[in-house]
């Protein structure tokens, strides 16, 4: 495994030169014959950080001609954004592959992308290249500038392509981004991972964490605000030690206090916040900063200090629930949420049971639970005694049963309250929103009600969202 290092790139992408002249003059003559413009369809898996690059990839897309399609069926260029961090992500991708397969043996002319953090992995390359000889173009997480001159290659030079950058990786920052939502947004903070818990996979396909400037993201998220922006979502894989290698250091909470000064900006969230990271000076920020919501997701991941230990998390349980307390004193109706994974490698009885102890402890409001998936590379993948598929998921089950009913009451407890919600879709005939401490609701209203912020009392709950009616 090579550690990659990160370069961050701000000036704009060009697109302008010759061959992407050459590919967009095609598009609208494409347009002008067919009446219609050529389409793509991006199937994402994965994190936020694949979400947001999802954006990227429709923005440069749309830059050259093309427009988005519902689904694959309909579309002239599909691409998945893909995941690798178990085994389940990437089982869904290559399903999906050898559904598409049928469809490209009918649609000859239908261009097949293959990107994200799989593509990052040689081995996972190669296999794909064999399997699925159909795919046209394959490209990398940080290469998604190159891919005009890809669809260049394949179109024009009737070859297949691939743009994948293994050592020093360069990231472009100014691509046109084709944003999903007007009125909320996810911003980059840094890119990458330093911190090899020894399950983890992210740091070998993302590469070394850096952080962006201050001024770069600021000013995004102005431009951001200026267009209706309402709620912006601070991505980082561990957002707490933002500003570590900036040449002038600015910490996370610093960073917090300037974007909550812009003004139109109303909800500020941050994903995701590692325990060992977690300042006071940041406790202090979620306090002080009025936008910045009343929630933190605070990933555990085991309750036991042995396992913990050879995750290397670099934190204790002491120390994590000393997090909580202080959390939850500074900021009494913080919504802590969570991950935990179940059965990594050597995990006893006694060590799961600390896990139980700690969600009981901690009284999540939310949690993503998963079972450990052995992630070729990583250091967990070569321990001994990995713990048997039946026990995993049988301590799967138990922590379910202590998790759900907390969460269950976790919400009861909103019952007859009133919070404030950003509307963000009409679905099945009701609104849907969030409440700064991310609790999902639905509830009766009109559509020309999305984006906007609007009181709702919370009528009925059950575990994974909540109902409620708008008030005055
Ligand atoms: N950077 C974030 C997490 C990114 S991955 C953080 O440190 O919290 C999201 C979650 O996937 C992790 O928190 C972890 O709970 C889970 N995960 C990662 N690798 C895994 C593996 N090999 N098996 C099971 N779950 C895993
Ligand atoms: Fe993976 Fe750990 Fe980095 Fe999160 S902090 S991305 S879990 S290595
Ligand atoms: Fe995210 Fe999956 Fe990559 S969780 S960073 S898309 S491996």
């Amino acid at each position: 495994m090579d550690e990659r290092n990160i370069d961050i790139i701000t000036e704009d992408i060009k697109l302008d030169g010759d061959k992407l002249l050459e590919l967009k003059n095609n598009n609208e003559q494409f347009f002008i014959m067919k009446g219609r413009r050529k389409t793509y369809h991006i199937l994402t898996y994965g994190c936020q950080m694949n979400e947001h690059d999802s954006e990227k990839i429709s923005g440069m897309l749309t830059s050259i001609g093309y427009e988005e399609t519902d689904d694959e069926k309909s579309a002239d260029l599909v691409i998945f954004n893909t995941c690798l961090i178990r085994e389940n992500a990437e089982l869904k991708v290559f399903g999906k592959l050898g559904e598409v397969k049928g469809l490209k043996r009918n649609k000859p002319d239908m261009l097949v992308a293959v990107c994200g953090c799989m593509m990052q992995k040689q081995e996972i390359r190669e296999k794909l290249l064999k399997k699925f000889s159909f795919v046209d173009i394959i490209f990398g997480t940080n290469t998604i500038h190159e891919l005009p001159l890809l669809i260049y290659n394949v179109e024009i030079n009737k070859r297949k392509s691939m743009g994948i950058v293994d050592n020093t990786e360069s990231i472009y920052e100014n691509m046109p981004k084709q944003r999903k939502y007007k009125y909320k947004a996810l911003v980059n903070i840094t890119y990458g991972c330093n911190n090899f818990c020894t399950y983890c996979v992210v740091p070998y396909v993302r590469g070394r964490e850096k952080s962006r400037e201050p001024n770069e993201i600021i000013d995004e998220i102005k431009t951001l605000a200026e267009d209706g922006c309402k709620e912006v979502t601070l991505l980082g894989q561990n957002v707490n030690s933002y500003g570590s290698n900036l040449d002038k250091r600015v910490t996370f909470a610093e960073l917090l206090y300037e974007i909550n000064k812009i003004e139109g900006i109303e909800r500020i969230r941050f994903m995701t916040s590692h325990p060992k990271d977690l300042t006071d000076d940041l406790i202090k920020a979620i306090k002080e900063c009025d936008k910045v919501c009343n929630h933190v997701h605070l990933p555990v991941q085991s309750g036991s200090n042995d396992v913990l230990n050879r995750m290397n998390r670099k934190y204790t349980r002491e120390h994590y629930l000393n997090l909580v307390e202080k959390l939850k004193t500074a900021v009494p109706d913080i919504a802590i949420t969570t991950d935990i994974i179940v059965g990594f490698p050597g995990e006893t009885e006694e060590d799961f049971l600390d896990t139980i102890d700690i969600v009981k402890k901690v009284e999540y409001d939310s949690a993503f639970t998963f079972l450990y998936s052995i992630r070729e590379g990583t250091k967990a993948a070569k321990m001994e005694n990995q713990v048997p598929d039946n026990v995993k998921h049988e301590r799967f089950e138990r922590l379910l049963e202590v998790l759900y009913p907390i969460i269950l009451d976790k919400n009861k407890q909103c019952i007859g309250k009133v919070f404030p919600v950003l509307v963000e879709s009409f679905e099945n005939g009701k609104l849907t929103g969030r409440t700064e401490h991310f609790r999902l609701v639905h509830f009766n209203g009109s559509k020309d009600l999305i984006g906007k912020i609007v009181n709702v009392k919370i009528t009925n709950v059950k575990t994974f969202h909540t109902e409620g009616e708008i008030v005055e």
